[in-house]
């Protein structure tokens, strides 16, 4: 089977109708995950072909190890200093656009690359949409100094929160902690569901330990969701 075929038809659409978004002379956000993979070799191919002339942040060391490698430039986000657009990934989309986003560690770089964007762009699979956030469990990116402690605080906030006796579990890489591209651990935290996205984010802010949490609320302005046959939608 070639490389070509084993790409998700979804995710492809997505990339597709999000690198068919980009002009000349963009400055561009580049998300992470297996669908901004996908996008950033649809960008790649876009720019070779065409002889686009953009200025690309990457939302982590992968992505931009896999940008460089297909010929594009990175740049480091302060030498770039605002950006046009940015194009990610999601776990999670609400009907709301609010995201959960960090199952692939990434959401403290994403959510600081989508902070300094006039536009982020969701690219997702229809199994990434859903009535209420939190069967996907959020990431939480905190300080190694701490982290226990940092844990038993997550732990009372949620029970503050009704959302008590839920697992607040250390995400692993293979039998160690993974580490983080800022040198941080992450917590996962299995809620099922999160009735009130804002107070949840509220709580999670006021914790010392935590670096960033993986709600994105009110960050995205469109998501398209690409489809099996190659169609998307667009929400
Ligand atoms: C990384 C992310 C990803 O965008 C998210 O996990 C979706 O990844 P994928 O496209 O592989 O499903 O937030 O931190």
């Amino acid at each position: 089977m070639s490389q070509a075929s084993q790409i998700d038809p979804a995710k492809l659409a997505a990339a597709r109708a999000a690198v068919a978004l980009v002009q000349d002379g963009m400055r561009l956000g580049l998300g992470t995950g297996s669908t901004a993979s996908v996008m950033v070799r649809e960008l790649a191919a876009r720019v070779a072909a065409e002889g686009l002339t953009l200025r690309c942040a990457a939302t982590s060391k992968a992505t931009a190890g896999l940008a460089e490698s297909l010929g594009l430039t990175v740049e480091s986000l302060d030498a770039i200093g605002w950006l046009d657009m940015t194009i990610d990934g999601a776990d999670e989309v609400d009907p709301q656009l609010h995201l959960i986003k960090g199952g692939g560690a990434a959401h403290l770089r994403e959510k600081i690359v989508a902070a300094a964007s006039d536009r982020m762009v969701v690219i997702a699979d229809p199994g990434k949409v859903v009535e209420t956030l939190g069967a996907f469990p959020l990431p939480v990116e905190v300080l190694q100094f701490g982290f226990e402690t940092t844990r038993k605080l997550i732990r009372r906030a949620l029970d503050g929160l009704d959302l008590g006796e839920r697992d607040v579990l250390q995400r692993l890489a293979g039998s160690d902690a993974l580490v983080t591209d800022e040198g941080n651990f992450i917590l996962d935290l299995h809620l099922g569901e999160i009735p009130d996205p804002a107070a949840l984010s509220r709580a999670l802010q006021g914790i010392p330990g935590i670096v960033e949490h993986g709600l994105f609320l009110g960050m995205c302005d469109l998501a398209i969701i690409g489809r099996e046959d190659g169609s998307v939608v667009e929400l």
